[in-house]
């Protein structure tokens, strides 16, 4: 009997007395629940001292109730490498070389959301194993103008395209309980004057241009962060701005999340404290020794904030609105003791990294069907230009990484034609023989000293004694090209590329030539070129991808998600003198008006018949494809309807391959203007040679509809729409017409 009674007490000692664990440790609790017991349990102090950076790239948690600190990590293509508390420079680690992805552009390219989701999944483990809680990134800045240094960094000209590949990413990364800081809102569509440009831009063309992308990010796919960007809108910088923080995001989109500076991007506690900030990161200070001992605490929403509460001239229910966001944000990923533990330099990583790459990358020209390289026989590749050999993964601004490895173009090429073919290289030309971004070098010595014309005369006659010419050239991630905090000064190709590919097209009619940027780049010698591919960055398997395509191994099916003009000036931005804006008189402050409008891209080029030298969605096979008749399930529609437009799609061709297929709507009689034509739908289908799918498409009136300012709503107007369905934006196969009542 004693022993039963003795069991019996036991057992009553480990049922815990109720209340035991406070409800913000209770992980069986709502985390709005658990966010109030917090809140309620925290010191005013604790609350402030949340709300801004404690080091360069983390945020205080609540010691005392072991909550714990935000660790934040750039970027949007891979985990940063460490820093020192308060530096940029190298924290110089030794186990912190990670997998770089490919830039957002070849993500965009890749039309596919399930590589937007492999791609979140992937960085998301990544920065789960670094231990990071906030990546910062995706983001997803329209390509406005060509020149914009951080074009790389984003997903395009088109917000349904950027936005239907977003929100993948960022379940992908959140899924690993980390969340994504999207960025840079908003506006922030040039480097040059980053800091200073007030955006002068009007209602209907924020709204149906600049936001979107945005808005699905935070409305689809539920981003938990978003960053402030540093230019101004409305004479109010992005990161404490009433319009864009407080009306738009948490008004109007209901954004529950946290609202992080980006950088030094903030300017003024009082605008800070009510304009919709939360985490205020990297003001300008070095954080141990400027100013106070630990600069941290003069933040504008560290002591300046606090001594506002403590004077009464400033409440606390902004400051507890702050803390409320900032503790979901915890409970999302630092006290969630249920996330995943990531992982870090996988091989399904690397896989990731190759498989996105080679279907982001671009076939643009085939004449010939010069592409892929014939290598029945054994062959003499010439493999010329700097961008084959120069590591990317380093420099460009805070994207930039130290990766475990990177294959280069010429390495790739190597491996996969060893025995096969032989491989040969010449420089071509000097670029940017330096490589080093905060302290991490590539290693490479890419010094040459040898003349323009002696290089060009080696690479030249390499070509002409080989049976094909491989250029790989483009742009690269120094200040100036593809890189943050700089635009490029123009639409060429630097360092003397555009006379060298003329030589060689001259030297060997059997010339590739393979572009690697983020950016769209002008061809004048397009006509002497048979043959060429955009190959963006592509992290760490770039070579791999580059060579997986290159040989056939993949049929390219990467589609532009920018246009390609021909000269700067087909582009409604520069037509219109709309960039870079002007400076105001006794002002830092430069004024940019977005004078082209909803008129950004092929919308631009379709709308004023700008011909393009590649359009917006353009994108070749090694296969070909034929587009049937599309059918609708109606020909009229009411605003509370779909319309469903159907087609089948087969693969008329010889190898298998993958088309994505777009479609884009037409209100030929409007009452606004309207573009030509705007993207409202695609499908990116995978065909056996012989293979038949049907397509679907459904509409409604939302994706008929044009922002319409003065009401602050959207409207569709009734009247007659053609759905245009195509291969790119300037290749039309089939139209159909239907009526909105
Ligand atoms: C940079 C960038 C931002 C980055 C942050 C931290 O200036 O604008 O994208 O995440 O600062 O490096």
């Amino acid at each position: 009997m004693k022993k039963y009674i003795l069991s019996a007490i036991a057992a009553c000692a480990i049922i815990p007395v109720m209340g035991a664990i406070p409800v913000y440790l209770d992980d069986s609790r709502p985390i709005e629940e658990r966010v109030e017991d917090a809140l309620g349990r925290m010191t005013t102090e604790e609350k402030v001292a949340m709300l801004h950076a404690q080091s360069k790239f983390s945020s205080a948690g609540v010691p005392r109730l072991g909550i714990p600190e935000f660790w934040t990590t750039d970027g949007p293509h891979g985990i940063r490498p460490e820093v020192m508390w308060d530096e940029w420079e190298q924290a110089k680690w030794t186990n912190d070389s990670c997998t770089a992805f490919p830039a957002l552009t070849c993500l965009a390219a890749t039309w596919n959301p399930d590589m937007s989701l492999l791609y979140g999944k992937s960085i998301g483990e990544e920065a789960r194993y670094r231990k990071k809680d906030i990546l910062l990134g995706p983001g997803v800045n329209i390509y406005r103008t060509p020149l914009n240094g951080r074009n790389f960094e984003y997903m395009g000209e088109d917000p349904y395209l950027a936005g239907e590949m977003v929100v993948p990413y960022i379940k992908g990364v959140q899924d690993n309980g980390v969340a994504v800081c999207l960025k840079h809102f908003a506006l922030n569509n040039n480097e040059v004057n980053r800091h200073t440009t007030n955006v002068v831009v009007d209602n209907r063309t924020l709204y149906e241009i600049y936001l979107p992308a945005f808005k699905k990010a935070v409305q689809e796919g539920k981003a938990w962060t978003i960053m402030g960007s540093y230019n101004l809108y409305k004479d109010q910088h992005a990161c404490h701005n009433q319009y864009l923080l407080n009306d738009i995001l948490k008004g109007e989109w209901g954004f529950d999340g946290a609202v992080v500076s980006d950088w030094g991007g903030t300017h003024d506690t009082d605008q800070a404290i009510h304009n919709g900030l939360d985490m205020e990161f990297g003001s300008w200070t070095n954080g141990l020794s400027n100013g106070a001992s630990n600069a941290y605490d003069n933040y504008y929403l560290a002591n300046p904030y606090l001594d506002k509460i403590r004077k009464g001239e400033v409440g606390t229910e902004e400051l507890d609105d702050k803390v409320h966001r900032i503790l979901r944000l915890a409970f999302r990923t630092t006290m969630d003791r249920n996330r995943p533990f990531g992982s870090f330099n996988s091989p399904e990583h690397l896989e990731a990294a190759r498989k996105i790459g080679e279907e982001g990358i671009v076939l643009l020209k085939n004449d010939r069907s010069l592409l892929p390289l014939d290598l029945s026989t054994p062959k003499k590749v010439a493999v010329i230009g700097e961008n084959a050999v120069k590591m990317m993964t380093v420099g460009g601004g805070s994207s930039s990484l130290k990766v475990r490895h990177e294959v280069s173009p010429l390495e790739g090429l190597k491996r996969r034609l060893q025995g096969i073919a032989d491989v040969s290289y010449a420089r071509g030309y000097v670029g940017d023989p330096t490589g080093e971004y905060n302290g991490v070098t590539t290693g490479q010595d890419l010094r040459d000293d040898r003349s323009p014309e002696a290089l060009m005369a080696e690479a030249v006659d390499l070509a002409r004694n080989s049976d094909y010419v491989i250029f790989v050239g483009g742009l690269n991630k120094a200040a100036g090209q593809d890189c943050e905090d700089s635009d490029r000064s123009g639409l060429g190709l630097p360092y003397g590329q555009d006379a060298l590919i003329e030589a060689l097209a001259k030297a060997n009619p059997n010339l590739v030539v393979v572009n690697v940027s983020g950016n769209a780049v002008a061809m004048p010698w397009v006509g002497e070129v048979p043959a060429i591919v955009q190959a963006w960055f592509l992290g760490s398997e770039a070579g791999n991808a580059i060579a997986s395509v290159l040989t056939g191994d993949v049929n390219p099916s990467g589609k532009l998600p920018m246009t390609f003009p021909v000269r700067l000036k087909d582009v409604g931005a520069h037509a219109l003198g709309a960039y870079p804006g002007v400076k105001r008189v006794d002002s830092p402050i430069v004024d940019l008006e977005y004078k082209e409008g909803i008129l950004v891209g092929y919308r631009w080029a379709d709308t004023k018949k700008v011909k393009p030298l590649f359009p917006f969605g353009h994108g070749l096979s090694f296969t070909e494809f034929t587009y049937g008749n599309p059918v609708a399930d109606k020909s009229v529609m009411t605003d509370s309807d779909t319309i469903s437009i159907s087609l089948d799609v087969s693969n008329t061709g010889r190898t298998a391959g993958a088309e994505t297929i777009q479609l884009y709507i037409s209100d030929p009689k409007s009452s606004v203007i309207r573009p030509d034509k705007e993207l409202k739908g695609f499908q990116k289908v995978f065909l056996q040679p012989g293979e038949s799918k049907t397509v679907r498409f459904s509409l409604n009136k939302d994706d008929l509809s044009y922002f319409d300012a003065e009401r602050h709503e959207w409207v569709a107007e009734p009247g007659v729409f053609i759905a245009k369905i195509g291969a790119s934006s300037g290749d039309i196969r089939k139209t159909i017409k239907f009526k909105l009542k």
